[in-house]
């Protein structure tokens, strides 16, 4: 086509050059403006919405709170930092900070892993309401009471995949960002995961985002590994911050899924390429689950009781990994090199893995319906 705009420069020779070359500019003119729209939707999926459609999703009590600037949780954060910015978040409600709940087994296992004791001096607790903020105050020293108001997660069953859980975890994406954003590392580890062994030295020095899996592909690298956002460990810089922008805003793309649903959608996005975040995806040899438990007790980090539903069975199958951890731990040395099984999971195994119905008691009043999604595993 250019061709034939050469031929006739004038474009006074005949009628068809003429006409071809206006088709031409038009032509290019319409590729032009198109890519241009494509370059730009790509370089920033959500810029073209405008700023109010961003705030709308975002929970109102998140609106109220600007946690970012909140004084009190950069207070906490700098108070359990380890001394390269590095502090080990979990998120506590009321049924899971019961005595002998989740919450005390989870504390537990820190003092009866090998090397987890001292991290405790590092974990903050971010309290969901008035009543794990009471518990976690009688127990540990970091704890940060997570403005909530209009929104109930002190249901007593796992709440799972109800609307109220789906709150609570965007509410933690949120959190989370506004962590990387204030300049801290972080180990975020759900409460229903023991630490038997430390995991920082099983992380990959070179990565920014590394997140536990339930199955585990055998290459870290491989982003069709099933990501559980139960444990990650995410490094404070420009990428991750980017990253966990992205990610939260990816919310309102795909109305009722969970952070790790959106998470599986998003991770094969341009856009996660363009800001070059480093993600590795976490051996369950190391950080292992009930999804699939690491066979090497030498080699184990955390467990977590993933793929189960039911506070009693997770607080039953949780203990029993604890007690398997201490029969390994008083074995002679000669003895700790031999192969060697888990008794769980057990009632997790038993229990069917599904949500609960949604009863009137265990939700917000005005909290909307949200379809149940199949294969989250928490
Ligand atoms: C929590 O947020 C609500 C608005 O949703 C506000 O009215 C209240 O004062 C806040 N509480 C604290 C302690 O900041
Ligand atoms: C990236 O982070 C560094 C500090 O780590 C900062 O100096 C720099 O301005 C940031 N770059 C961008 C493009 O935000
Ligand atoms: C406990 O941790 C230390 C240090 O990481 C390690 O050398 C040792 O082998 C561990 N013990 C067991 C039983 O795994």
């Amino acid at each position: 086509m250019s061709k034939s705009i050469a031929a006739n420069p004038s474009g006074e020779d005949s009628k068809a050059p003429l006409i071809n070359q206006r088709t031409v500019i038009i032509t290019l003119f319409v590729v032009a403006a198109v890519s241009c729209l494509f370059l730009y939707h790509s370089a920033n999926p959500f810029e073209f919405l405008p700023r109010s459609s961003a705030y709308d999703v975002i929970a109102p009590s998140m609106k109220a709170q600007k946690s970012s600037n909140d004084p009190s949780l950069e207070k906490i954060l700098k108070r359990a930092a380890m001394g390269d910015n590095t502090v080990i978040i979990t998120t506590l409600n009321q049924a899971w900070a019961e005595p002998n709940s989740i919450f005390d087994i989870f504390l537990e296992s820190f003092r009866t892993g090998n090397g987890t004791g001292k991290l405790l001096d590092h974990l903050v607790v971010v309290a969901l309401d008035s009543k794990a903020l009471d518990h976690c105050l009688s127990t540990h020293p970091h704890c940060y009471a997570l403005n909530t108001s209009g929104l109930d997660f002190s249901g007593k069953e796992a709440y799972f995949m109800t609307s109220s859980y789906l709150e609570m975890m965007w509410i933690r994406i949120r959190l989370l960002s506004d962590v990387l954003a204030m300049g801290y590392n972080f180990v975020f580890t759900d409460a229903d995961i023991v630490w038997l062994q430390n995991p920082f030295q099983r992380f990959d020095p070179d990565a920014d985002f590394q997140i536990a899996c339930d199955r585990f592909s055998g290459n870290s690298f491989n982003l069709r590994n099933e990501p559980n956002g139960g444990f990650n460990y995410v490094k404070s810089n420009n990428r991750t911050i980017e990253f966990y922008k992205f990610w939260y805003n990816s919310r309102k793309m795909f109305p009722g899924l969970h952070d790790q649903d959106v998470l599986n959608e998003i991770k094969f996005d341009p856009y996660i390429q363009k800001i070059q975040v480093k993600i590795r995806f976490l051996d369950t040899k190391y950080i292992a689950g009930f999804c699939q438990v690491s066979q090497d007790f030498n080699a184990v980090c955390t467990m977590h009781a993933n793929c189960c539903f039911g506070l009693e069975a997770k607080i039953t199958d949780l203990r029993l990994a604890l007690e398997d951890w201490r029969n390994f731990m008083e074995l002679p040395p000669d003895q700790k090199s031999l192969p060697r099984s888990w008794t769980v999971p057990k009632k997790c195994r038993e229990t069917p893995f599904h949500p609960p119905d949604e009863s009137p008691n265990s939700l917000p009043p005005a909290a909307p319906k949200i379809s149940a999604q199949e294969g989250n595993n928490q």
